[in-house]
Protein backbone atom coordinates (compact mmCIF):
# COMPACT_ATOMS: atom_id res chain seq x y z
CA UNK A 1 0.00 0.00 0.00
CA UNK A 2 1.35 3.04 -0.96
CA UNK A 3 -0.63 5.70 0.88
CA UNK A 4 -2.64 5.65 4.57
CA UNK A 5 -5.19 8.16 5.99
CA UNK A 6 -4.39 8.12 10.15
CA UNK A 7 -7.25 9.79 11.99
CA UNK A 8 -6.58 10.92 15.80
CA UNK A 9 -3.27 11.89 15.77
CA UNK A 10 -2.43 11.77 19.87
CA UNK A 11 0.51 9.38 21.48
CA UNK A 12 -1.00 6.46 18.83
CA UNK A 13 -2.15 8.25 16.08
CA UNK A 14 1.11 10.39 15.69
CA UNK A 15 3.89 7.61 16.00
CA UNK A 16 2.21 5.04 13.96
CA UNK A 17 2.25 7.78 11.37
CA UNK A 18 5.99 8.23 11.55
CA UNK A 19 6.56 4.50 11.65
CA UNK A 20 4.09 4.33 8.12
CA UNK A 21 5.65 7.33 6.69
CA UNK A 22 10.07 6.45 7.28
CA UNK A 23 8.45 2.87 5.67
CA UNK A 24 7.42 4.42 2.68
CA UNK A 25 4.57 4.95 2.96
CA UNK A 26 2.52 8.23 2.38
CA UNK A 27 0.72 9.23 5.46
CA UNK A 28 -2.67 11.96 4.99
CA UNK A 29 -2.90 12.70 9.08
CA UNK A 30 -6.28 13.52 10.52
CA UNK A 31 -7.00 15.45 13.55
CA UNK A 32 -10.20 17.08 14.70
CA UNK A 33 -8.13 19.96 16.32
CA UNK A 34 -6.84 22.10 13.64
CA UNK A 35 -3.42 23.19 16.35
CA UNK A 36 -2.37 19.45 15.82
CA UNK A 37 -2.37 19.60 12.00
CA UNK A 38 -0.86 22.91 11.73
CA UNK A 39 2.24 21.83 14.41
CA UNK A 40 3.01 18.65 12.80
CA UNK A 41 2.74 20.82 8.99
CA UNK A 42 5.36 22.72 10.51
CA UNK A 43 7.28 19.47 10.98
CA UNK A 44 6.90 19.80 14.93
CA UNK A 45 5.10 17.68 17.68
CA UNK A 46 2.88 18.53 20.44
CA UNK A 47 3.48 15.16 22.54
CA UNK A 48 6.20 13.60 24.71
CA UNK A 49 8.08 10.91 23.15
CA UNK A 50 11.46 10.00 22.78
CA UNK A 51 13.06 9.81 19.45
CA UNK A 52 9.29 10.79 17.61
CA UNK A 53 10.18 14.45 17.36
CA UNK A 54 13.17 13.62 14.84
CA UNK A 55 11.09 11.10 12.98
CA UNK A 56 8.07 13.59 12.08
CA UNK A 57 10.59 16.35 11.54
CA UNK A 58 11.92 14.34 8.64
CA UNK A 59 9.26 12.86 7.72
CA UNK A 60 7.25 16.05 6.85
CA UNK A 61 10.26 18.01 5.13
CA UNK A 62 9.92 14.81 2.33
CA UNK A 63 6.48 14.60 1.81
CA UNK A 64 5.25 11.95 3.36
CA UNK A 65 3.54 13.19 6.21
CA UNK A 66 0.44 16.17 5.60
CA UNK A 67 -1.81 16.48 7.74
CA UNK A 68 -5.80 18.02 8.43
CA UNK A 69 -8.79 17.85 9.95
CA UNK A 70 -10.70 16.34 6.71
CA UNK A 71 -10.42 13.07 5.83
CA UNK A 72 -10.01 12.47 1.84
CA UNK A 73 -10.33 9.16 0.01
CA UNK A 74 -7.25 6.99 -0.25
CA UNK A 75 -6.79 3.24 0.11
CA UNK A 76 -6.93 2.47 3.75
CA UNK A 77 -7.86 4.31 6.97
CA UNK A 78 -6.22 3.65 11.18
CA UNK A 79 -8.74 5.01 13.37
CA UNK A 80 -6.94 6.18 16.32
CA UNK A 81 -9.23 8.15 18.34
CA UNK A 82 -9.66 8.23 22.13
CA UNK A 83 -12.01 5.53 24.22
CA UNK A 84 -12.53 6.84 27.52
CA UNK A 85 -14.93 6.09 30.25
CA UNK A 86 -17.87 8.13 30.83
CA UNK A 87 -18.62 9.25 35.08
CA UNK A 88 -20.87 6.23 35.25
CA UNK A 89 -17.93 3.75 33.87
CA UNK A 90 -19.54 3.06 30.21
CA UNK A 91 -17.44 3.45 27.01
CA UNK A 92 -17.42 6.20 25.81
CA UNK A 93 -17.43 5.67 21.67
CA UNK A 94 -18.54 8.35 20.73
CA UNK A 95 -15.19 9.45 19.17
CA UNK A 96 -14.71 6.12 16.98
CA UNK A 97 -18.69 6.53 15.76
CA UNK A 98 -17.58 10.31 14.68
CA UNK A 99 -14.34 9.14 13.07
CA UNK A 100 -16.49 6.21 11.35
CA UNK A 101 -18.98 8.62 9.48
CA UNK A 102 -15.72 10.74 8.15
CA UNK A 103 -14.70 7.31 6.30
CA UNK A 104 -18.03 6.88 4.98
CA UNK A 105 -18.20 9.58 3.41
CA UNK A 106 -15.08 8.93 1.16
CA UNK A 107 -15.12 4.89 1.36
CA UNK A 108 -14.80 3.47 -2.18
CA UNK A 109 -14.67 -0.24 -2.80
CA UNK A 110 -11.44 -1.98 -1.81
CA UNK A 111 -10.62 -0.11 1.08
CA UNK A 112 -9.23 -1.03 4.06
CA UNK A 113 -10.52 0.59 7.58
CA UNK A 114 -8.68 -0.64 10.57
CA UNK A 115 -9.81 0.30 14.30
CA UNK A 116 -6.96 0.85 16.24
CA UNK A 117 -8.41 2.23 19.09
CA UNK A 118 -8.74 0.24 22.94
CA UNK A 119 -12.67 -0.49 22.24
CA UNK A 120 -15.48 -2.33 23.74
CA UNK A 121 -15.73 -5.77 22.74
CA UNK A 122 -18.01 -6.42 19.51
CA UNK A 123 -17.35 -2.56 18.99
CA UNK A 124 -15.70 -3.48 15.26
CA UNK A 125 -18.58 -5.31 13.92
CA UNK A 126 -22.00 -3.97 15.87
CA UNK A 127 -20.55 -0.17 16.16
CA UNK A 128 -18.14 0.51 13.35
CA UNK A 129 -19.64 -1.60 10.94
CA UNK A 130 -22.48 -0.20 10.12
CA UNK A 131 -21.53 3.34 10.92
CA UNK A 132 -19.42 2.63 7.93
CA UNK A 133 -21.96 1.07 6.11
CA UNK A 134 -24.01 3.98 5.93
CA UNK A 135 -21.58 4.43 2.59
CA UNK A 136 -23.71 1.90 0.89
CA UNK A 137 -20.95 -0.57 0.59
CA UNK A 138 -20.87 -4.01 2.68
CA UNK A 139 -18.13 -4.65 5.13
CA UNK A 140 -16.50 -8.23 4.20
CA UNK A 141 -18.06 -7.92 0.86
CA UNK A 142 -16.92 -4.60 -0.47
CA UNK A 143 -14.23 -3.22 1.70
CA UNK A 144 -12.23 -4.61 4.44
CA UNK A 145 -12.74 -4.17 8.06
CA UNK A 146 -9.96 -5.49 11.02
CA UNK A 147 -9.58 -4.23 14.66
CA UNK A 148 -5.77 -4.08 15.36
CA UNK A 149 -5.36 -2.62 18.55
CA UNK A 150 -2.03 -0.95 19.68
CA UNK A 151 -0.01 -2.58 22.74
CA UNK A 152 2.54 -0.06 23.35
CA UNK A 153 4.04 1.73 26.69
CA UNK A 154 4.59 5.68 26.21
CA UNK A 155 8.77 6.88 26.82
CA UNK A 156 9.19 3.51 24.23
CA UNK A 157 6.58 3.77 21.71
CA UNK A 158 8.76 4.09 18.74
CA UNK A 159 10.76 0.73 19.97
CA UNK A 160 7.46 -0.91 20.56
CA UNK A 161 5.48 -0.12 17.68
CA UNK A 162 8.37 -1.73 15.64
CA UNK A 163 9.04 -4.81 17.89
CA UNK A 164 6.24 -5.78 19.78
CA UNK A 165 3.92 -8.96 18.38
CA UNK A 166 0.58 -7.85 17.59
CA UNK A 167 -2.67 -9.45 17.20
CA UNK A 168 -5.37 -8.30 14.14
CA UNK A 169 -8.31 -9.47 14.08
CA UNK A 170 -10.57 -9.60 10.75
CA UNK A 171 -14.38 -9.17 10.06
CA UNK A 172 -13.27 -12.05 7.50
CA UNK A 173 -10.04 -13.35 6.53
CA UNK A 174 -9.33 -11.58 4.06
CA UNK A 175 -9.84 -8.29 5.94
CA UNK A 176 -7.55 -9.82 8.88
CA UNK A 177 -4.43 -10.85 5.64
CA UNK A 178 -5.28 -7.59 4.16
CA UNK A 179 -4.31 -5.47 7.76
CA UNK A 180 -1.49 -7.71 8.40
CA UNK A 181 0.53 -6.59 5.24
CA UNK A 182 0.08 -3.11 6.13
CA UNK A 183 1.00 -3.39 9.34
CA UNK A 184 4.37 -5.75 7.94
CA UNK A 185 5.48 -2.53 6.59
CA UNK A 186 7.37 -1.86 9.91
CA UNK A 187 6.63 -4.30 12.21
CA UNK A 188 8.99 -6.80 13.27
CA UNK A 189 7.01 -8.50 15.85
CA UNK A 190 4.52 -11.76 14.87
CA UNK A 191 1.53 -10.72 13.67
CA UNK A 192 -1.30 -12.98 14.96
CA UNK A 193 -4.39 -12.82 12.60
CA UNK A 194 -7.77 -13.99 14.49
CA UNK A 195 -11.44 -12.40 14.27
CA UNK A 196 -12.46 -9.42 15.71
CA UNK A 197 -14.12 -10.29 18.74
CA UNK A 198 -11.08 -12.10 19.69
CA UNK A 199 -8.82 -8.92 19.25
CA UNK A 200 -10.77 -6.73 21.03
CA UNK A 201 -10.98 -9.02 24.12
CA UNK A 202 -7.47 -10.03 23.80
CA UNK A 203 -6.19 -6.53 24.46
CA UNK A 204 -8.76 -5.56 27.05
CA UNK A 205 -7.32 -8.48 29.17
CA UNK A 206 -3.98 -8.04 29.26
CA UNK A 207 -4.53 -5.00 30.77
CA UNK A 208 -7.69 -6.53 32.91
CA UNK A 209 -5.18 -9.71 33.99
CA UNK A 210 -2.59 -6.92 35.39
CA UNK A 211 -5.55 -4.71 36.90
CA UNK A 212 -7.49 -8.05 39.27
CA UNK A 213 -3.68 -8.98 39.88
CA UNK A 214 -3.12 -5.35 41.33
CA UNK A 215 -6.67 -5.76 43.17
CA UNK A 216 -5.22 -9.11 44.68
CA UNK A 217 -2.58 -7.46 46.34
CA UNK A 218 -4.06 -5.01 47.48
CA UNK A 219 -6.23 -7.18 49.35
CA UNK A 220 -3.85 -8.80 50.62
CA UNK A 221 -2.82 -5.28 52.15
CA UNK A 222 -6.21 -5.10 53.88
CA UNK A 223 -5.54 -8.53 54.90
CA UNK A 224 -2.04 -8.51 56.45
CA UNK A 225 -3.16 -5.58 58.12
CA UNK A 226 -6.14 -6.89 59.65
CA UNK A 227 -4.13 -10.15 60.36
CA UNK A 228 -0.97 -8.12 62.08
CA UNK A 229 1.48 -8.98 59.27
CA UNK A 230 3.25 -7.43 56.75
CA UNK A 231 1.84 -8.52 52.87
CA UNK A 232 5.29 -7.51 51.49
CA UNK A 233 7.20 -10.41 52.93
CA UNK A 234 3.65 -12.37 52.10
CA UNK A 235 4.97 -11.57 48.43
CA UNK A 236 8.38 -11.89 48.53
CA UNK A 237 7.56 -15.32 50.03
CA UNK A 238 5.20 -16.70 48.43
CA UNK A 239 6.94 -15.92 44.93
CA UNK A 240 9.81 -18.00 45.44
CA UNK A 241 6.93 -20.51 44.76
CA UNK A 242 8.13 -21.33 40.98
CA UNK A 243 3.96 -20.95 39.19
CA UNK A 244 3.52 -18.01 41.31
CA UNK A 245 3.58 -14.41 40.69
CA UNK A 246 1.85 -11.84 43.42
CA UNK A 247 1.32 -8.35 42.18
CA UNK A 248 2.44 -5.41 44.45
CA UNK A 249 -0.22 -3.21 46.62
CA UNK A 250 -0.20 0.39 46.42
CA UNK A 251 -2.45 3.60 46.58
CA UNK A 252 -4.65 2.58 43.79
CA UNK A 253 -4.97 1.77 40.26
CA UNK A 254 -4.69 5.24 37.24
CA UNK A 255 -3.25 5.78 33.73
CA UNK A 256 -6.24 5.77 30.89
CA UNK A 257 -5.37 1.41 29.99
CA UNK A 258 -5.72 -0.57 33.55
CA UNK A 259 -8.40 2.14 35.25
CA UNK A 260 -10.42 2.10 32.14
CA UNK A 261 -10.23 -1.34 30.12
CA UNK A 262 -11.69 -3.82 32.37
CA UNK A 263 -14.98 -1.67 32.88
CA UNK A 264 -15.47 -2.08 29.10
CA UNK A 265 -15.69 -5.75 29.74
CA UNK A 266 -18.07 -5.27 32.91
CA UNK A 267 -20.02 -3.09 30.58
CA UNK A 268 -20.79 -5.39 27.80
CA UNK A 269 -21.35 -8.47 29.70
CA UNK A 270 -24.00 -7.48 32.67
CA UNK A 271 -23.37 -8.99 35.58
CA UNK A 272 -21.24 -12.12 34.01
CA UNK A 273 -17.47 -10.35 34.94
CA UNK A 274 -17.83 -9.98 38.36
CA UNK A 275 -14.07 -10.53 39.13
CA UNK A 276 -13.35 -8.00 37.04
CA UNK A 277 -15.67 -5.64 38.47
CA UNK A 278 -14.68 -6.40 42.07
CA UNK A 279 -11.06 -5.80 40.92
CA UNK A 280 -11.49 -2.57 39.46
CA UNK A 281 -14.07 -1.42 42.79
CA UNK A 282 -11.14 -2.83 44.94
CA UNK A 283 -8.33 -0.70 43.32
CA UNK A 284 -10.73 2.44 43.44
CA UNK A 285 -11.46 1.67 46.79
CA UNK A 286 -7.33 2.02 47.51
CA UNK A 287 -7.50 6.36 47.98
CA UNK A 288 -9.98 6.15 50.75
CA UNK A 289 -8.19 3.16 52.36
CA UNK A 290 -5.26 5.46 52.37
CA UNK A 291 -7.21 8.85 53.42
CA UNK A 292 -8.08 6.46 56.72
CA UNK A 293 -4.90 5.19 57.15
CA UNK A 294 -3.81 9.04 57.59
CA UNK A 295 -6.85 9.91 59.85
CA UNK A 296 -5.10 7.52 62.21
CA UNK A 297 -1.99 9.09 62.04
CA UNK A 298 -2.38 12.46 62.35
CA UNK A 299 -4.98 14.87 63.56
CA UNK A 300 -7.14 17.07 61.72
CA UNK A 301 -5.19 20.45 59.85
CA UNK A 302 -2.06 18.41 59.81
CA UNK A 303 0.01 19.41 57.81
CA UNK A 304 1.06 16.57 55.08
CA UNK A 305 3.26 16.46 52.26
CA UNK A 306 3.00 13.72 49.46
CA UNK A 307 5.60 12.53 47.65
CA UNK A 308 4.09 12.05 43.68
CA UNK A 309 1.04 12.86 41.88
CA UNK A 310 1.39 10.79 38.11
CA UNK A 311 -0.29 7.69 37.80
CA UNK A 312 2.74 5.75 37.53
CA UNK A 313 6.78 6.64 38.69
CA UNK A 314 8.64 8.57 35.93
CA UNK A 315 6.39 9.76 33.81
CA UNK A 316 4.20 13.20 33.93
CA UNK A 317 0.78 11.71 33.00
CA UNK A 318 -1.94 12.23 35.53
CA UNK A 319 -5.07 10.66 34.13
CA UNK A 320 -6.98 8.48 36.72
CA UNK A 321 -4.44 9.34 39.05
CA UNK A 322 -5.16 7.46 42.54
CA UNK A 323 -3.35 10.21 44.58
CA UNK A 324 -5.38 12.92 43.07
CA UNK A 325 -8.20 11.03 44.24
CA UNK A 326 -6.58 10.35 47.62
CA UNK A 327 -6.29 14.37 47.81
CA UNK A 328 -9.52 14.85 47.01
CA UNK A 329 -10.87 12.49 49.47
CA UNK A 330 -8.14 14.85 52.34
CA UNK A 331 -8.36 17.84 51.44
CA UNK A 332 -10.75 19.76 53.48
CA UNK A 333 -9.72 17.71 56.47
CA UNK A 334 -6.07 18.36 56.22
CA UNK A 335 -2.94 21.09 54.88
CA UNK A 336 -2.43 19.28 51.96
CA UNK A 337 0.80 19.46 49.73
CA UNK A 338 1.65 17.45 46.66
CA UNK A 339 5.91 17.40 45.55
CA UNK A 340 6.02 15.95 42.24
CA UNK A 341 9.14 16.62 39.64
CA UNK A 342 7.52 15.57 36.39
CA UNK A 343 4.83 18.10 36.91
CA UNK A 344 5.50 22.09 36.87
CA UNK A 345 2.40 23.11 38.76
CA UNK A 346 4.14 20.52 41.71
CA UNK A 347 7.27 20.77 40.71
CA UNK A 348 8.38 22.07 44.41
CA UNK A 349 11.37 22.21 46.59
CA UNK A 350 10.46 19.47 48.93
CA UNK A 351 12.46 21.15 52.13
CA UNK A 352 10.85 23.97 51.91
CA UNK A 353 7.38 22.53 51.65
CA UNK A 354 7.74 20.13 54.33
CA UNK A 355 8.86 22.97 56.80
CA UNK A 356 6.58 22.10 59.85
CA UNK A 357 4.80 18.90 58.12
CA UNK A 358 3.47 16.48 60.65
CA UNK A 359 3.19 13.99 57.37
CA UNK A 360 5.12 12.55 54.63
CA UNK A 361 3.42 10.31 52.43
CA UNK A 362 5.19 8.38 49.35
CA UNK A 363 2.21 8.41 47.10
CA UNK A 364 4.39 7.27 43.50
CA UNK A 365 7.93 5.77 43.48
CA UNK A 366 9.81 8.48 40.95
CA UNK A 367 13.65 7.36 40.73
CA UNK A 368 14.30 11.05 41.75
CA UNK A 369 12.84 10.72 45.31
CA UNK A 370 15.52 8.08 46.08
CA UNK A 371 17.69 11.18 46.88
CA UNK A 372 15.55 12.57 49.88
CA UNK A 373 17.18 13.58 52.68
CA UNK A 374 15.44 11.88 55.86
CA UNK A 375 17.89 13.42 57.96
CA UNK A 376 17.13 17.09 56.85
CA UNK A 377 12.93 16.45 56.96
CA UNK A 378 13.55 14.85 60.40
CA UNK A 379 14.73 18.17 61.48
CA UNK A 380 12.55 20.67 59.46
CA UNK A 381 9.14 18.79 60.12
CA UNK A 382 6.67 19.35 63.06
CA UNK A 383 6.95 15.34 63.77
CA UNK A 384 8.66 13.07 61.35
CA UNK A 385 6.13 10.46 60.13
CA UNK A 386 6.22 8.80 57.22
CA UNK A 387 3.77 6.63 55.15
CA UNK A 388 4.86 4.49 52.18
CA UNK A 389 2.47 3.46 49.94
CA UNK A 390 4.73 1.87 47.82
CA UNK A 391 7.60 -0.04 50.16
CA UNK A 392 10.05 2.17 48.39
CA UNK A 393 12.10 3.64 51.51
CA UNK A 394 14.31 1.63 53.24
CA UNK A 395 12.38 1.28 56.94
CA UNK A 396 15.63 0.83 59.02
CA UNK A 397 17.53 4.08 57.11
CA UNK A 398 14.62 6.35 57.76
CA UNK A 399 14.29 5.32 61.50
CA UNK A 400 17.97 5.86 62.28
CA UNK A 401 17.08 9.63 62.08
CA UNK A 402 13.65 9.19 64.33
CA UNK A 403 11.15 8.55 61.49
CA UNK A 404 7.83 6.55 62.70
CA UNK A 405 8.08 4.57 59.22
CA UNK A 406 4.71 3.05 58.25
CA UNK A 407 4.30 1.01 55.05
CA UNK A 408 0.92 0.46 53.17
CA UNK A 409 -0.24 -3.45 54.20
CA UNK A 410 2.05 -4.10 56.89
CA UNK A 411 0.58 -3.65 60.58
CA UNK A 412 4.21 -3.84 62.11
N1 LIG B 1 -1.52 6.19 24.75
C1 LIG B 1 -1.26 4.91 24.96
O1 LIG B 1 -0.26 4.56 25.58
C2 LIG B 1 -2.18 3.83 24.43
C3 LIG B 1 -1.75 2.50 24.46
C4 LIG B 1 -2.58 1.52 23.94
C5 LIG B 1 -3.82 1.86 23.42
N2 LIG B 1 -4.24 3.18 23.41
C6 LIG B 1 -5.54 3.49 22.85
O2 LIG B 1 -5.36 4.20 21.62
C7 LIG B 1 -6.44 5.11 21.42
C8 LIG B 1 -5.88 6.51 21.19
O3 LIG B 1 -5.22 6.89 22.38
P1 LIG B 1 -4.19 8.12 22.41
O4 LIG B 1 -3.42 7.98 23.68
O5 LIG B 1 -3.45 8.22 21.12
O6 LIG B 1 -5.21 9.35 22.52
P2 LIG B 1 -4.84 10.89 22.37
O7 LIG B 1 -5.86 11.61 23.15
O8 LIG B 1 -3.39 11.11 22.65
O9 LIG B 1 -5.06 11.19 20.80
C9 LIG B 1 -6.27 11.07 20.14
C10 LIG B 1 -6.37 12.17 19.09
O10 LIG B 1 -7.59 11.97 18.37
C11 LIG B 1 -8.13 13.25 18.04
N3 LIG B 1 -9.55 13.05 17.73
C12 LIG B 1 -10.59 12.87 18.57
N4 LIG B 1 -11.73 12.66 17.88
C13 LIG B 1 -11.39 12.71 16.57
C14 LIG B 1 -12.12 12.56 15.37
N5 LIG B 1 -13.43 12.29 15.38
N6 LIG B 1 -11.46 12.71 14.19
C15 LIG B 1 -10.14 12.98 14.17
N7 LIG B 1 -9.39 13.11 15.28
C16 LIG B 1 -10.01 12.97 16.47
C17 LIG B 1 -7.84 14.08 19.28
O11 LIG B 1 -7.86 15.46 18.99
C18 LIG B 1 -6.44 13.58 19.66
O12 LIG B 1 -5.42 14.38 19.08
C19 LIG B 1 -7.33 4.98 22.65
O13 LIG B 1 -8.35 4.06 22.39
C20 LIG B 1 -6.39 4.41 23.70
O14 LIG B 1 -7.08 3.68 24.71
C21 LIG B 1 -3.44 4.16 23.91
Amino acid sequence: MKEVCIIGLGYIGLPTAAMFATHGVKVKGVDVKQEICDTINGGQIHIEEPYLADLVKQSVLKGMICCSTKVESTEAYIIAVPTPITSDKKADLSYVVSAGEKVAKVLQKGDLVILESTVSPRCTIDVLRPVLEKSGLIAGEDFYLAHCPERVLPGQIIYELEHNNRVIGGINDESAEKAKDLYSTFVKGEIYVTDTITAELCKLMENTYRDVNIALANELAKICEKLGCNAWDVIKYANKHPRVNLHTPGPGVGGHCLAVDPWFIVEATEGIAQIIDLSRKTNDSMPSYVAEKISALVPEKAKIVILGCTYKPDVDDMRESPIMELVHHIKDQYMVQIVDPFIEEFDKNIYEVSNDADLIILGVHHKKFKDVSFEVLAKIMKKPVLLDTRNFFNKEKVEKFGFAYHLIGCAR
